[in-house]
């Protein structure tokens, strides 16, 4: 079955809608179902072998994404809080565990391309198995039990969704490596971008800034602060490839007064020059997409680009990159052009806890909070991030060298 992921654009707003008048069982059982049929859809496209390969260590397995969200419900959800359930089998907590050192011992990150067995039909009769034990847990009339769930599948059910994002970047890392360059949906196109020029310009002023009200956040985005901004100009459009290309045709791959140090030294090393999934043949730039090798649109926004080169384009172009507070108010005016749905944002903010962060209690506090160094933040949403998973506030994080993501940028100007 094919795919279409320009359909799956990111629109702001709650997984589990507050103003939903369906019982509170109706409304869990949906969205459960809901995101675990999307991530069987993301998955129909891809053979057995496809669903085993890992290209790299920072990328997993499709099957592995399918089995772990999986672990993630029976593990947090099952395991603990309904009685006599049986776990489907008693490796895959060892298998399927990805860091939480809480839930006990893990195979190896690097090493999930060798896991052969279990075959991709019994990861689906544990999905199927999961499944059935979560919509009769949910059914079962229990309030107090209902209590208990109900914030706990919010954060299974958004956790599900940001590995259908990971399953497609990874997926297209390794079919980028591929020297048949496949297609994992041969009728997928960009998304249409706007462009409109100009900037935002935010005057020097304290912001509310942070996730403020009911809906669902992740426990990162809390609590919400003030926060000192601008004066600063920030650009409504992203960067395009046109003007990625005029900085590789000014040697900004090989200017070392653009980089930082780090930055250089992996440019340097992964002898980068040009952005992730380029290649070029005939004189002429291609780009490795979900929809196999294509022509380089030279309108449409830059991506897989590392914060380094982000950061060195920035100061070639002599801007520089946003903080994430600029880009959260200024994204809150909702005039900046393809926040959402193409690419995440670089912003020059370390990925840090805000001023009084608490994470969730128990073994699900190791989710975000123990990643909270040496990484950065990125704003926005992609074109992989499933529908109803972006938010204003959302703070995904990555190391400065990544680059498998869907990951662009836009400028800030401080000058007068
Ligand atoms: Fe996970």
């Amino acid at each position: 079955m094919g795919f279409c992921v320009t359909n799956v654009a990111a629109k702001a707003q709650p997984a589990l809608p507050a103003d939903d008048t369906r019982s509170r069982t109706e409304r869990l059982a949906e969205a459960f179902r809901s995101v675990r049929a999307e991530t069987e859809r993301r998955a129909a496209p891809l053979s057995a072998e496809d669903q085993l390969v890992q290209s790299m260590p920072d990328a997993s397995p499709t099957k592995w994404h399918r089995a772990h969200t999986t672990w993630f419900f029976e593990q947090f959800l099952l395991v603990p809080h309904v009685k006599g359930y049986q776990p489907f089998h008693p490796d895959f907590a060892f298998l399927f565990n990805s860091y939480y050192v809480t839930a006990g011992p893990r195979h190896a990150r690097t090493h999930r391309g060798v896991v052969t067995r279990p075959s991709l039909d019994e990861v689906s009769a544990y999905r199927a198995h999961v499944d059935a034990a979560m919509l009769a847990a949910l059914q079962s009339g229990n309030e107090a039990l209902l209590d208990t769930l109900a914030p706990l599948i919010e954060i299974g059910v958004n956790h599900e969704q940001q590995h259908q994002e990971l399953m497609l970047t990874d997926i297209l890392h390794a079919f980028s490596l591929n020297p048949v360059s496949p297609a994992y949906d041969a009728r997928w196109q960009w998304p249409a971008s706007t462009r409109s020029g100009g900037a935002i310009e935010l005057a020097e002023g304290i912001h509310t800034v942070g996730h403020h009200d009911d809906s669902y956040c992740f426990d990162n985005e809390r609590p919400p602060h003030r926060a000192l901004v601008g004066p600063v100009k920030i650009a409504r459009d992203l960067v395009t490839n046109r003007e990625w290309l005029a900085f590789m045709r000014d040697s900004g791959y090989t200017t070392a007064t653009l980089w930082l140090m780090d930055g250089f030294a992996a440019a340097t090393s992964e002898e980068w020059n040009a952005p992730g999934h380029w290649r070029e043949i005939d004189g002429e730039w291609r780009v490795m997409t979900l929809g196999g090798l294509k022509k380089l649109d030279l309108d449409a926004p830059v991506c897989h680009v590392s914060y380094y080169e982000a950061d060195a384009f920035a100061r070639w172009s002599g801007k520089h990159l946003p903080t994430e507070m600029e880009w959260e108010v200024a994204a809150r005016t909702g005039q900046l052009n393809d926040a959402f749905g193409i690419v995440w944002q670089w912003t020059r903010s370390a990925y840090s806890p805000y001023p009084g962060y608490a994470p969730v209690e128990g073994a699900l506090g190791e989710y975000n909070g123990k990643f909270m160094v040496n990484q950065l933040v990125l704003r926005g949403s992609s074109l992989a991030t499933p529908e109803g998973h972006s938010r204003v506030t959302y703070r995904n994080f990555f190391y400065p060298h990544h680059r498998w993501q869907f990951m662009g940028l836009r400028l800030a100007d401080y000058r007068a």
